[in-house]
């Protein structure tokens, strides 16, 4: 094995991706290429709310459920993602979030991740529990995201997921998992304040939290400042959680048409962002949001896409499964 996985874990740490369900079952290049390079995997859509109870009353966890037979047949771990998001929301629980009702908001939370937690007891080392809570940029400064789950329970809904979680599953780790804490821009400041009052008041009210989950949806849009990412993450560690890199990849729409330029613009910044975030200990592990360019949602995200309608090249392997540049970097950084 020479894979990311092997270099990780080297220097005690682990590498994984998420994984696109029809890659997954349509495309055994890419199943060896998970295999032979990922100690952790996560699914990418498959475990949210809108991928298992599509509809109210049913509940689909084939796809999560292969994924984690291929995940246990080869010595992998698993993540779970995602239990309480503003996205991802299916219409049925979207109807009963903006009903008023908060109790039956409550009994919604209650039975989708006690439903969730129970299920995979055992099998999912980390849930993240929250996912991107705090305010966007566009927003008002500091404090929680205005989203359905605020709307129908109010502040508390954060302790109250956390809470449930623990009650169902207490082994799995407790994941609040975060965007857009990584580079180099006033608003992002902002950003990282807001999340660390936030860590701090959940510590106090003895919130049942184990990890702090950095997605690192790096752009070349942004620059990139390496003293405050180690200064916010030294924050973090010096609360007593644990790190985690979940969500890794690039976003080249500021770097020319320009293969190998682009290529190269990747890579560079891959490895400045892992050589200072893998310098504070408790890091644990990197998960890029998928392995291969042709999966990555940033080609179709509108938001996300470039501009001259070239696919995002964000991830480390290309269409024809080949290591690039951004593969290098990351096992350099390891
Ligand atoms: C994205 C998936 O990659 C897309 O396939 C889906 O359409 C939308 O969600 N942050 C997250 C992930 O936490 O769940 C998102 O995944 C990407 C941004």
């Amino acid at each position: 094995a020479d894979g990311l996985q092997a270099a990780a874990a080297a220097k005690g740490l682990a590498f994984g991706t998420a994984v696109p369900i029809t890659r997954f079952r349509q495309d055994r290049r890419w199943r060896s290429l998970a295999e032979r390079e990922c100690g952790v995997l996560v699914c990418e859509n498959a475990m949210k709310l809108s991928g298992v109870v599509p509809r109210e009353g049913v509940f689909e966890t084939a796809a999560a459920d292969e994924t984690l037979r291929f995940a246990r047949s080869n010595g992998q771990r698993m993540r779970g993602h995602c239990l309480v998001w503003h996205e991802g929301l299916p219409p049925w629980a979207e109807t009963i979030l903006a009903s008023g009702n908060a109790s039956r908001a409550e009994a919604l939370m209650r039975q989708w991740i006690g439903a969730m937690a129970r299920r995979y007891r055992g099998a999912i080392e980390a849930w993240d529990v929250v996912n991107e809570i705090v305010v966007p940029a566009d927003h008002r400064p500091g404090g929680l995201r205005a989203t359905p789950w605020l709307a129908a329970l109010g502040p508390g809904y954060v302790d109250l997921a956390f809470q449930m979680l623990k009650d169902e599953d207490p082994g799995a780790a407790a994941v609040y998992n975060e965007n857009d804490c990584e580079q180099k821009a006033d608003w992002i400041d902002e950003r990282r304040s807001a999340i660390l009052r936030l860590l701090e008041g959940m510590l106090k009210r003895g919130v049942p939290i184990s990890r702090f989950g950095m997605q690192a949806h790096l752009t070349s849009t942004l620059p990139f400042d390496e003293t405050k990412l180690r200064l916010f993450l030294r924050e973090i560690a010096g609360m007593g959680l644990a790190i985690e890199i979940t969500e890794l990849d690039i976003d080249d729409r500021a770097f020319p048409p320009d293969v190998a330029a682009r290529d190269r613009g990747v890579a560079d910044l891959t490895r400045r962002f892992l050589d200072t975030a893998l310098d504070e200990a408790a890091v644990l592990n990197v998960l890029t949001w998928d392995l291969y360019d042709p999966d990555t949602w940033l080609s179709v995200y509108p938001a996300r896409k470039r501009p001259d309608g070239l696919p995002q090249r964000a991830l480390p392997f290309d269409a024809e499964y080949r290591r690039k540049p951004m593969w290098d970097a990351m096992h350099a950084a390891f």
